[in-house]
């Protein structure tokens, strides 16, 4: 066996990389011929039931918006009811024929199953599941933790409340040949210090929806959207905590209708904004410099309470 281990080490990591070589620009053409036909019939959502959950602020509420100027049907779930409501007579002004708000939080499983089996009662169906529902804690590094109950709520929400929230959708899903969209982050590989346990919840959520997608084949369709720095609440509150008021923020608006756009046309992955992506390319192309440019830019520009030596 030890041989076998030593001969793969040797001879599959070259044979790879020449498969590859001859392998990818047919791949890319054909990929690309393959997403031009995707754009051009994509899904029409008019009529359609969309369930979005966090749809109280943010990209949620903008995904809402965008759904609805589509004419679909849409299931909006946070936890402050007022701003649902205000979100739901918007969307009705853009277009959507009909709107429910369920007030709930999903980091309670009980409370997931309770606003898919409301939207499945209300609509008789379900068309797309949103789980876009995030919080972020506060920047801090792990060795500044000194308790970890405060914590658990960014897996609970993050993590757990997508996937409660989908375990209920699923049986709907595959009745309609439906779509799940995961808004992650690109968190997920620029793993900004300070935000170790932000950026684990939505590693985790990533790989998940990885798996299911395998699972599922073409059953339900999951569109992962992993976004750089978008306008939001999320980001009034950690951009000028970090000083990086720099950074260039996308707006909701256009988020959203990348979101609708990509979704529609059934991809396996977004990012947004699209040169977010350069970074995943560095990271795996050069670890060290991307870990270098982390700890200069944004851990010297930490608060400096939470900052160890660096
Ligand atoms: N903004 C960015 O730059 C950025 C970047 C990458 C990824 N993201 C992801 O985008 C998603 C949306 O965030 P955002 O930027 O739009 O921030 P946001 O404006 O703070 O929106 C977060 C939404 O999640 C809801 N929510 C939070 N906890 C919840 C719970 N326990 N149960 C139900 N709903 C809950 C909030 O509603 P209530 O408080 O009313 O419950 C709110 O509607 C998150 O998953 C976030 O991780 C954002």
């Amino acid at each position: 066996m030890d041989l076998l281990h030593k001969f793969l080490n040797i001879v599959l990591l070259p044979i790879t990389l020449i498969v590859l070589l001859f392998f990818m620009p047919p791949f890319l053409i054909l990929k690309f011929l393959w997403s031009l036909k995707r754009y051009v019939y994509s899904e029409n959502v008019s009529g359609k039931v969309i369930l979005i959950t966090g749809a109280s602020s943010g990209i949620g509420e903008h995904v809402a918006y965008e759904y609805a100027k589509r004419g679909a049907r849409l299931a909006l779930v946070a936890r402050r009811e007022d701003r649902l409501q205000a979100v739901a007579d918007k969307a009705r002004k853009l277009g959507s024929p009909e709107v429910i708000v369920v007030r709930a939080d999903v980091s309670k499983i009980e409370e997931c199953e309770r606003f898919v089996n409301e939207t499945v009662n209300h609509f008789g169906r379900l068309d797309h599941l949103v789980n876009n529902a995030g919080v972020a804690l506060q920047l801090r590094l792990f060795e500044d933790f000194t308790h970890f109950s405060d914590i658990a709520s960014v897996m609970d929400i993050n993590f757990w409340g997508s996937v409660h929230s989908t375990h209920y959708a699923v049986p709907h899903l595959r009745k309609s040949k439906g779509k799940i969209v995961v808004i992650a982050s690109a968190a997920q590989w620029a793993t900004t210090p300070g935000l170790s346990f932000y950026n684990a919840s939505k590693a985790a959520q990533v790989s998940f929806f990885e798996t299911l997608r395998t699972e599922f084949g073409q059953d339900i369709g999951i569109t992962i959207v992993t976004l750089g720095a978008i306008e939001s609440e999320m980001t009034q509150e950690f951009l000028p905590e970090a000083q990086l008021n720099w950074m260039p923020v996308e707006t909701t608006k256009g988020c959203a209708k990348a979101i609708l756009d990509s979704t529609c046309s059934g991809d396996m992955y977004l990012t947004e904004p699209s040169w977010v992506k350069a970074t995943f390319w560095i990271k795996i192309l050069c670890p060290e410099v991307f870990e270098w440019c982390l700890r200069s830019i944004i851990l010297n520009n930490m608060p400096q309470t939470s900052k160890k030596d660096s």
